[in-house]
């Protein structure tokens, strides 16, 4: 039997929609970090690969100069003037009719080829536009018209999720997922959506060195992602449930993936921080060259998320200690009944007359995070620099989506190759 370290993630596969896979997923990051691009290169090397549900409406206007923001902005001024931003609905046949569009024009790309592998969407809960359930079907209906593979769902418990997408023709047919961070998150996901007679046909398990929003409170240090899939796995066949467990955050090479899969009974794995500074990443070139240059100082939880998560970034990021006026109207997503963290707290400050010296305790979350200026890494954003080098002029060469997927795929031996 070979020592872990000179096995690699390609002697192992992922079984899915009677495929085998390579067993390597790209998480989701939205808005558009993970881009079409990305989630396909992942899928043309056999892997899954995940484009992001994020504010859709504003990205399809984006990409294909529809209006749907300049119309939501529209309708949440005449709501607000009237009866303030509770009032606000976003139409729901135009939420749905964006996320088809979109997702339809990735799934149009895809190669069709024997060895490819799937796209899949992250679908956040979190992202309510006010009116959290008939906006997160709308949601999830619009991205099983458009043909994705399947659904990952993500940022909250979903316990309605299978519910709302059961009378789709596709229900039954395309992969859907949970990502989780806890066997109790599970448990209260699998109770309510086995009511519809149906399983998750994979479930990831997010632990706490993750990017984005964690699952945990400010305690995640105390939480190690091996011990959770091992619990995971223990609790799937204390109820005589075999489903495939993909393990996620900070798994930084090959081999930090293949232990998972071997010492703790993982399927694949789920990474994303190493592909933020890929060429086909969503983020600018200079924010993918300031996630190079990061240092372990500058990653920190903080609480400044509105969803009420704790949310790991670099301390640099712009949206941090803001004065940005709220943007609800052209790009809040998290309204949640007119209320989201930041306007209230943006608010007392106006109020207070210190708006100028910026809001310290949260940050205009859809629109910064729109604008590229949260820079979320998983917490071993700082070893980036170990994946590349510098050019000629100082900057540091972006791998390709592939490079990255294939170091992963083939590494060895802890190491990672450098893109040369
Ligand atoms: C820049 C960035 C953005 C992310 N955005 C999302 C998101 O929109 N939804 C989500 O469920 N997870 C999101 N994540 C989490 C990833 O999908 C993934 O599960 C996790 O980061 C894996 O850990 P790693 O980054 O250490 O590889 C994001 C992560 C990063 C680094």
């Amino acid at each position: 039997m070979k020592a872990i370290e000179d096995r690699s993630l390609d002697e192992f596969r992922l079984m899915l929609a009677g495929r085998e896979l390579v067993p390597i997923m790209q998480g989701g990051m939205g808005v558009n970090i993970s881009t079409a691009e990305m989630a396909l290169a992942v899928a043309k090397e056999g892997g899954v690969g995940h484009v992001s549900d994020a504010m859709l409406p504003d990205l399809v206007d984006r990409l294909f100069g529809t209006g749907f923001t300049k119309m939501k902005a529209g309708l949440c001024r005449a709501a607000d003037a009237a009866l303030g931003k509770a009032a606000f609905h976003f139409p729901l046949e135009e939420v749905r009719a964006a996320a088809k569009q979109y997702i339809e024009s990735v799934m149009q790309k895809k190669t069709g080829d024997a060895k490819e592998g799937l796209v899949f969407v992250n679908v956040m809960e979190k992202l309510t536009m006010n009116d959290s359930l008939s906006s997160l079907r709308a949601r999830l209906l619009g991205a099983l018209d458009g043909g994705v593979d399947g659904i990952s769902l993500s940022a909250g418990l979903h316990t309605s999720s299978f519910s709302l997408m059961s009378e789709h023709p596709r229900f039954r047919d395309a992969m859907l997922g949970i990502v989780v961070s806890s066997r109790r998150a599970l448990n209260l996901f699998l109770r309510r959506s086995s009511k519809t007679e149906r399983m998750p046909d994979y479930i990831v398990v997010e632990g706490p060195l993750a990017g984005g929003h964690l699952g945990f409170g400010m305690d995640w240090a105390n939480f190690k992602l091996a011990d959770i899939v091992r619990d995971v796995k223990a609790y799937l066949a204390e109820n005589g449930l075999s489903i495939p467990v993909i393990a996620g955050g900070g798994v930084f090479t090959g081999t930090d993936g293949v232990r998972l899969i071997a010492e703790a009974g993982a399927a694949g794995v789920q990474v994303a921080t190493r592909f933020t500074v890929t060429q086909e990443s969503g983020l600018p070139e200079a924010v993918k060259q300031r996630y190079l240059d990061a240092e372990e100082t500058e990653i920190e939880v903080n609480g400044v998320s509105p969803t009420g998560y704790p949310m790991r970034m670099l301390k640099s990021s712009p949206a941090i200690n803001a004065s940005l006026k709220p943007q609800c109207e052209a790009y809040g997503y998290i309204l949640d009944r007119g209320g989201c963290a930041y306007l209230k707290a943006w608010e007392a400050a106006d109020a207070a007359g210190v708006v100028k010296e910026g809001i310290a305790e949260k940050t205009c979350l859809c629109a910064q995070m729109r604008n590229c200026k949260v820079w979320t890494v998983g917490a071993l954003g700082h070893r980036l620099k170990e994946t590349t080098v510098r050019g000629e002029d100082g900057r540091w060469i972006l791998p390709t989506t592939a490079d990255v997927f294939n170091d992963y795929r083939y590494g060895v031996n802890d190491e990672v190759t450098a893109r040369k």
